[in-house]
């Protein structure tokens, strides 16, 4: 490691904060030493706030139909192959229940653009999950809704929302969706979440086809400026049925040192050790909350479906039943000095506040 790149790493942990030019550079420049030294730094971050304790959250993926043709994602639109699939409420809710005696008192609700989840549709289910289980929180991830919506949902109980900001780059946006998406309306949509009271996630994949040192300092400074409470990044897999099949995917290294400083930016922030990090590598979660995230969100989705909810190749998990999941992950992060606590988990600055 030379001696601009110590600089820059002492400057973030003691700052927080660099300028674009500056993370740009920090990309550029790491080597091993480098990343070891952040994951050093990220991990006593971590346990200053958190000690050993990792936050789980329980994932349903109620809907792979989606109206969206994002270039990367295995259940775009354009995607014949794909097997589509909707849960009924009863389903979620059952979902839901097993979770809760697996001890997750946080519930996230994923699924593409599916016009069947209306505001009634949704909000309803929403109610119905919070009145059967008020001790935990619910977490929806159903892509760009208008104003009205995310409100619609907030008041029927939901309490936080997940949306990747994808990249903070326009040009780049508009590489990795199609011209009837849109950079304003994503940043619209996150403004106004945060802005209605959700604790809101953004977030990115690593590796995404032209992606460059410069679009991810730009990632690294719009998190800083946006301030969320979660922040998902994970390493991009193709899908063999994408525009991007043929592209490579995100590099484990990479991901790992870009959690570290993320968790230097902001040492309260929610960082998953996500799916798509398990599975490149097969101690990929655990790689990534020994450099700094303490997330970990595995899936609760009838086993049925799993397969269908195929974002990108050979996601991990998808044979499993919950309960194998929870147990396996247990011994994940006890072989590591953790534990999954049983707790909704907030984000430390807004415990208490709902
Ligand atoms: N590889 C990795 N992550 C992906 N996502 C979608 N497709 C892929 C892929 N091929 C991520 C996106 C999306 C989240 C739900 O999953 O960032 O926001
Ligand atoms: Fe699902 Fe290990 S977390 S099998």
């Amino acid at each position: 490691m030379d001696r601009r790149e110590r600089e820059l790493i002492e400057k973030l942990s003691d700052k927080g904060s660099l300028s674009i030019e500056d993370y740009e550079q920090l990309i550029v420049l790491r080597d091993d030493e480098a990343k070891d030294l952040l994951a050093l730094l990220a991990t006593q971050k971590r346990k200053a706030i958190f000690g050993n304790a990792i936050y789980t959250r329980g994932l349903i993926e109620i809907s792979s139909i989606c109206k969206n043709n994002c270039m990367y994602c295995g259940i775009r639109r354009d995607n014949i192959n794909a097997e589509r699939y909707r849960l009924s409420k009863e389903e979620i809710l059952t979902c839901a229940d097993e979770g809760y005696e697996l001890g997750f008192r946080t519930f996230v609700l994923q699924g593409g653009e599916d016009a069947f989840f209306s505001d009634d549709v949704l909000c309803d289910i929403v109610a119905s999950l919070k009145k059967d289980h008020p001790d935990c929180a619910v977490t929806l991830s159903m892509g760009e809704r208008s104003r009205e919506s995310y409100k619609a949902l907030y008041e029927s109980g939901a309490d936080r929302y997940l949306l990747r900001h994808e990249t903070a780059d326009r040009a780049h946006y508009e590489m990795l969706h199609p011209k009837d998406m849109s950079f304003d309306n994503r940043m619209r949509c996150l403004t106004d979440l945060k802005d209605i009271g959700y604790q809101v996630g953004c977030g990115f994949m690593v590796g995404s086809p032209f992606q460059t040192a410069k679009t991810l300092a730009q990632d690294l400074f719009f998190i800083k400026q946006f301030k969320p409470d979660m922040c998902g990044i994970g390493p991009f897999i193709p899908h063999h049925s994408t525009p991007f099949k043929d592209e490579a995917k995100g590099s484990l290294e990479l991901t790992l040192f870009l959690l570290s400083v993320i968790r230097l930016m902001q040492p309260d922030i929610l960082l998953p050790a996500t799916t798509a990090l398990g599975s490149i590598d097969p101690k990929g979660r655990e790689k990534g909350i020994l450099a700094g995230a303490n997330v970990v969100m595995p899936n609760l989705s009838p086993v049925s479906v799993r397969k269908k909810y195929e974002l990108y190749d050979n996601k991990i998990c998808t044979g499993e039943e919950s309960a194998q999941c929870r147990e396996c992950l247990d011994k994940r992060m006890e072989a590591i000095g953790c534990r999954l606590v049983v707790d909704r988990g907030d984000a430390p600055r807004t415990k208490g506040q709902n």
